[in-house]
């Protein structure tokens, strides 16, 4: 069968690089890409239920499409990911219009269920977890990639943290890494096509055990010719070993940048949240950073309204906010996920209450942010540019080792380029400056 897919994408990097990987695999068997939902044979959805928001999107996206496919019914409909391995068969159930369910640990066979749905039109539903996920193995085309000069690399799935409040673990399962050998191939196949910059992805990095621990598999990255730049997310304070802080104090290519969720600053929450860490020793590792790197920028995921969270305990979240100065914190209510340990607690903070702590919080870090921005005016930064600027179309914009965006005038040709450019302006959320 040939066609045109869409497919939509809810949640984080992981799923960007799976819908990456899905648009590249589905093409092979002659599927390409539309922008248009009313041009497309195949609509995803792939999908995230960390938070309560991101599942109500992606399920009222799913209602919508009910609608299309009446129109069109030959459309075939797959849900992928977090809300397809929560829900399973009974999604379908609910929404009769869905063709295919597919679990996180299964997306490697949407390719053939589309052919195989198109040709019996036999629904499906696969949400097995096993040992190992051959997806995680899978590398998108060149042609596929968001952006050339940058590849997104899955080193390992799962999480094996259990943090009270956190579906993760039910969703994408127990924690599995990828064999090193193959990460180190995929880096090579990317510094031959060009690429600069190597962005290592799961949902605990840092506790990535592939044949060698984390640390170890940076300094091989390193090591390879081409690539310049090196970031990675997401790290779980209590696994930032020493090795990995020495990994920032000897390699140049290992960005000046950590996101470092913390998630409450109170113990109390912290110890129900089962994080392993409190407020001193999350500090204490923030000094080691900045020691090791002193220009470290750091940003951070948050949340407010927890169970029993009392003001004191928020004072103490709004602590780190002041003792860390973060340059980017993504901030969020706590909502129910359920089947987590913390779902039992009831959610015993009012809304208004969230609401008001997250608008405090919130105000407190814009403060920060763009201090912090305001303190670059008049540095020069190495910058590698993405691509042109949505806002103006004279102007190309691209990151520095920090992590801040930087706009500034310059040729389309120096996208994927590293330039040096002087800041002159801080604006809320990004910077301005000036080849130099
Ligand atoms: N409620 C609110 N925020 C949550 N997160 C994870 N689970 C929940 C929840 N139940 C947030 C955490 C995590 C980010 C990806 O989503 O801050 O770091
Ligand atoms: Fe969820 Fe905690 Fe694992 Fe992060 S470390 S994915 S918050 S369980």
């Amino acid at each position: 069968m040939n066609g045109r897919v869409k497919i939509f994408t809810y949640g984080c990097q992981m799923n960007d690089l799976d819908s990456q990987k899905l648009y590249s695999e589905l093409a092979k068997k002659g599927f390409l890409p539309t922008e248009e939902t009313k041009d497309a044979d195949v609509i995803v959805i792939n999908t995230c239920s960390v938070r309560q928001k991101a599942y109500e999107k992606a399920i009222s996206n799913l209602g919508r499409l009910k609608a299309h496919k009446r129109v069109k019914p030959s459309l075939i409909i797959a849900i992928t990911g977090c809300v397809a391995q929560q829900e399973g068969e009974g999604l379908r159930e609910r929404m009769p219009h869905i063709d295919i369910v597919l679990g996180t640990h299964q997306l490697h066979r949407l390719p053939d269920l589309v052919n195989r749905v198109h040709r019996h039109s036999l629904p499906v539903a696969e949400t097995a977890f096993s040992d190992c996920i051959p997806f995680l193995d899978t590398i998108p085309g060149a042609a596929f990639s968001n952006q050339p000069h940058r590849a997104y690399i899955n080193i390992m799935q799962g999480c094996d943290n259990y943090c009270s409040y956190c579906i993760v673990p039910y969703v994408r399962g127990r924690e599995i890494s990828r064999d090193y050998r193959k990460i180190l191939d995929e880096v090579r196949l990317h510094a031959r096509r060009g690429v600069k910059e190597i962005f290592l992805l799961g949902q605990n990095v840092n506790s990535y055990q592939g044949g060698m621990a984390f640390p170890e598999l940076l300094r091989h990255i390193h090591g390879i010719e081409g690539i310049e730049r090196i970031r990675f997310t997401t790290s779980h304070p209590k696994d930032v070993s020493d090795d990995l802080i020495a990994c920032f104090r000897d390699m140049e290519k290992l960005c000046s940048h950590i996101h470092l969720p913390f998630q409450s600053g109170s113990d109390k929450v912290l110890k129900a949240m089962n994080r392993h860490y409190t407020h001193r020793s999350y500090l204490d590792l923030i000094a080691r950073l900045r020691d090791a790197r002193p220009d470290m920028a750091f940003s951070a995921d948050v949340m407010v309204g927890f169970p029993d969270e009392r003001d004191v305990d928020f004072r103490d979240t709004l602590d780190i906010l002041e003792s860390v100065r973060f340059d980017v914190l993504y901030s969020f209510k706590y909502s129910v996920r359920p089947g987590t340990a913390a779902a039992e607690l009831g959610d015993n903070i009012p809304v208004e209450d969230k609401v008001e702590r997250l608008r405090v919080l919130q105000a407190m870090q814009k403060k920060i942010t763009i201090e912090n921005n305001r303190r670059r005016i008049g540095g020069t930064y190495a910058v590698l540019v993405d691509g042109n600027s949505q806002k103006n179309s004279e102007q190309i914009y691209g990151r520095t080792s920090h992590n801040a965006i930087v706009n500034f005038t310059g040729a389309t040709a120096l996208i994927g380029e590293i330039v040096s450019v002087k800041i002159t302006r801080a604006n809320p959320n990004s910077l301005t400056g000036e080849i130099s």
